[in-house]
This record gives C-alpha cells, structure tokens and sequence, in this order.
C-alpha cells in the first residue's frame, strides 16, 4: 500500500488530467470452469514483443480479477466504435450471467470467451501479478491471438464515449469535429 499522504481534491485533479488521455476500450474476459466472466477496461497496454506481452490494472474487488487469479488465464477483446453498449454491459455491476446473456461469441484455445463483431483479441497466460493499492498489475503472455474487423475502434476521451461519424469517422466528446 502507498504510505504518502494525498487528499481527495488531488485524487479529483487526477482524474480530470487522465481524463484528457483518450484511450481505446477492451472487455477482459476470463473463465473458471463453466462460468464466464468479464468486464470493460481501458488500463491496458503492450509490453513486450518478443515474447508477446501485455499489461492491464484491474481494481482488487472487481469481480473479474480473482477469476484471472484462480484460472490464470485471460483475454482481452479490444471493441470496435459500434461496440458501446457491450463496454456498457460489461462496465455494469451485474452479476457475469446477465453480462454473457445472448452475447455472440467463440472460444479461444484456453476455453476464454472471445466476443464477437471485436477488431482482435489476444488470450493470455497470467505472467506477473503485482498487487498496488487497491489494483492488481496483471502481465499477460498472448498464448493465442486473433483479427477481427478492420474498422474504427471504440475510444473512451474526456469520460465519454466517442461517436461514430460514419464509416470511418468518430467524433471525439467535448470536439465539434
Ligand atoms: C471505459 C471504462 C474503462 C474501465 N477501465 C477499467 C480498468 O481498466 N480496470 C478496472 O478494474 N475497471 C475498469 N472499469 C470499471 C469496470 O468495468 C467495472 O467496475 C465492472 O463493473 C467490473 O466488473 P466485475 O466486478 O464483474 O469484474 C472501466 C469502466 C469503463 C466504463
């Protein structure tokens, strides 16, 4: 746990600041025997090439992170612009049957769920398990990795959603272009 001192006026100025880094959104899907499990994130990114390798930070009570414990075994499924009311659905606290209810998807080689309609997706091996405060820093080996369309992503900017302009297009929130 961090020792330093902080208030909850520096917290919020954070939050504003990291608010204005526009990031893509993935669901982490994850599997302990029958049941699935998932939910939405945008705290993820490559680490290395060789061997494939990458990170997210997942909160230590999400109901997500103990399954990735016990299974030791993810993926993440970056969603594509059309994709909103899935990172919706898997950013809500409902329990993982209302989350997988009439969801398209297949099975990757560990048995994760991989959801359909997604840009790519990349199954991983738990690598590094580094707990930090209230989160847990989750290294993933890709073990099997996957294409999907080839479209515009779903980008998450300033709390909101980008919109879909039309094929291509995505308007960023708080821009008129
Ligand atoms: C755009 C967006 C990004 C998010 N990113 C993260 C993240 O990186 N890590 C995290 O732990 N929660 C993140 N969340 C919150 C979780 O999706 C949310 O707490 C979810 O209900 C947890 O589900 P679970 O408890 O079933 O695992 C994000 C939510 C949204 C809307």
């Amino acid at each position: 746990m961090s020792a330093r001192p902080f208030s909850s006026s520096e917290s919020a100025a954070f939050r504003g600041l990291m608010a204005r880094w526009a990031t893509g959104v993935a669901v982490v899907t994850a599997r302990d025997g029958p049941l699935d499990a998932g939910l939405t994130v945008n705290a993820l990114l490559s680490v290395t090439l060789s061997p494939p390798s990458l990170l997210i930070s997942l909160t230590q009570d999400a109901d997500t992170t103990p399954v990735i414990q016990r299974s030791g075994t993810f993926a993440v499924n970056f969603l594509a612009a059309d994709q909103r009311a899935v990172s919706e659905r898997f950013a809500r606290a409902t329990s993982p049957v209302e989350k997988f209810r009439d969801l398209p998807l297949h099975r990757g080689t560990t048995g994760v769920a991989l959801l359909d309609g997604t840009l790519g997706a990349a199954e991983c091996r738990v690598a590094a398990w580094t707990p930090h405060v209230d989160h847990v820093l989750i290294v993933g080996e890709v073990v099997h990795q996957e294409l999907g369309r080839d479209g515009p992503p779903l980008l998450f900017f300033r709390s909101g959603y980008a919109e879909p302009t039309g094929p291509d297009g995505l308007r960023l929130p708080g821009t008129r272009k």
